[in-house]
């Protein structure tokens, strides 16, 4: 077991996965600036796993701080979730993103290569695919982007492949994640975005409880079956497992591995919907817009490289995601407090 570095784990993805290390045995510091997150994910993490969390309220751009951390902890593995996610926002603040995102990554590794740590699992996405691929996406295929959050992620992964090439010892799983939904069973951790939200999930559970009148769905002309984009939702805490399966594999193997986590399933739009409708007992009023400029039809994982290389697959149908999304939901109506 080892001692783990959790960049962003007091957001979404990263509390989960925090509790799922907990669980798995690991020691965790989590290091998070708190841009998207709030510090109270840490005490929430720490109710659910019954164990104490090491955290900075810490800006991983900044080389000083970083190296404080790495020479106060004897770090194993990195799982670096920090980031700016938005795409839109992106487009408007390329600056920002290329900032955060890619020079946050090149002083992490700085910072790790100075103190001999040689293990990362990185937070990519399955944005890597571009417009070009058809589903199911394969590792295999081209990676390319539409706007300057998915270049981020292309180029990390760049960098991180030439970091294993230079340095035969080095060890990453890139991880590349469909869409993550829903939330612990305990409703004490979930997805708690600022603003309105821009991802359906959040979105229609805003719908659900009554900060939002009605859902625009982006297309209903779409080249699928019922004409609204299709995509792979896979619930948080299948996700959260991947990473400590990533983990373990990063600490028995070396060289860069992308790796898909998804169901290998689609749903439409208009099905997730439905699902919600049906989780929170209410309906949830909608009309069709406009498709949403950068969206592509469909979109959903090859998933068998995470089984091969892991063992690992997704348990969750749509239905228990949209459930625990809406239990979250409905015990933190203003967001995490
Ligand atoms: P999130 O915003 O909830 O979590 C990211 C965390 O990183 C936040 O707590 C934020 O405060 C922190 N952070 C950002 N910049 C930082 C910095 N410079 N220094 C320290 N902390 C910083 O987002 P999430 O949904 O949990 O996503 C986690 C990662 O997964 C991101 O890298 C994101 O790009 C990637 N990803 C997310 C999705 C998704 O749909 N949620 C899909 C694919 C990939
Ligand atoms: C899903 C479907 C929309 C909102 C984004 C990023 C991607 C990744 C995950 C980080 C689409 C439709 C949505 C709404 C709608 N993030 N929709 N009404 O676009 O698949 O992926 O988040 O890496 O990079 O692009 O997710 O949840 O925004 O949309 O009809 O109000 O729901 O058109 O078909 P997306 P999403």
């Amino acid at each position: 077991m080892g001692n783990i570095l959790v960049t962003g784990g007091a957001g979404f993805i990263g509390s989960h996965t925090c509790v799922e290390l907990l669980a798995g045995g690991h020691d965790i510091i989590v290091v998070d600036n708190l841009c998207n997150s709030k510090e109270a994910s840490i005490g929430r993490i720490e109710k659910i796993s019954g164990k104490s969390v090491k955290f900075y309220k810490a800006d991983i751009c900044c080389y000083e701080t970083m190296t404080k951390i790495f020479d106060e902890n004897n770090v194993d593995a990195v799982v670096h979730f920090a980031g700016l996610k938005a795409v839109g926002e992106s487009v408007r603040l390329p600056l920002e993103y290329y900032t955060n995102n890619i020079y946050g990554t090149l002083i992490l590794l700085r910072v790790m290569k100075e103190h001999g740590c040689k293990r990362i699992v990185f937070s990519s996405s399955a944005t890597v695919y571009g417009m070009n691929n058809k589903a199911p996406y394969t590792e295999d295929m081209p990676t390319s982007a539409t706007n300057p959050y998915g270049y981020t992620k292309v180029m990390i992964e760049q960098i991180l492949r030439d970091v294993c090439t230079a340095d035969e010892e080095f060890s990453v799983v890139a991880l590349r994640y469909f869409n993550p939904i829903g939330a612990h069973k305990s409703g004490l951790i979930g997805e708690d975005p600022n603003g309105i939200p821009n991802n359906l999930v959040p979105y229609i559970a805003q719908v659900a409880i009554g900060r939002l009148e009605q859902l625009s769905v982006y297309g209903d002309d779409y080249d699928t079956p019922d004409g609204t984009g299709v995509r792979d939702y896979i619930h948080v805490v299948d996700l959260a497992a991947g990473h400590v399966c990533a983990i373990d594999y990063a600490m028995k193997h070396t060289g860069f591995e992308a790796v898909n986590l998804g169901t290998g399933k689609g749903s439409s739009v208009l099905e997730v919907a439905d699902a919600y409708e049906k989780a929170c007992g209410k309906a949830i009023p909608r009309r069709i817009a406009p498709r949403r400029a950068g969206d592509i039809a469909t979109c959903y994982a090859d998933a068998s490289k995470a089984k091969r290389l892991f063992g690992w697959e997704a348990l969750s149908d749509i239905n228990e995601m949209c459930a625990d999304s809406w239990n979250f939901t409905k015990m933190n109506p203003e967001g995490i407090k």
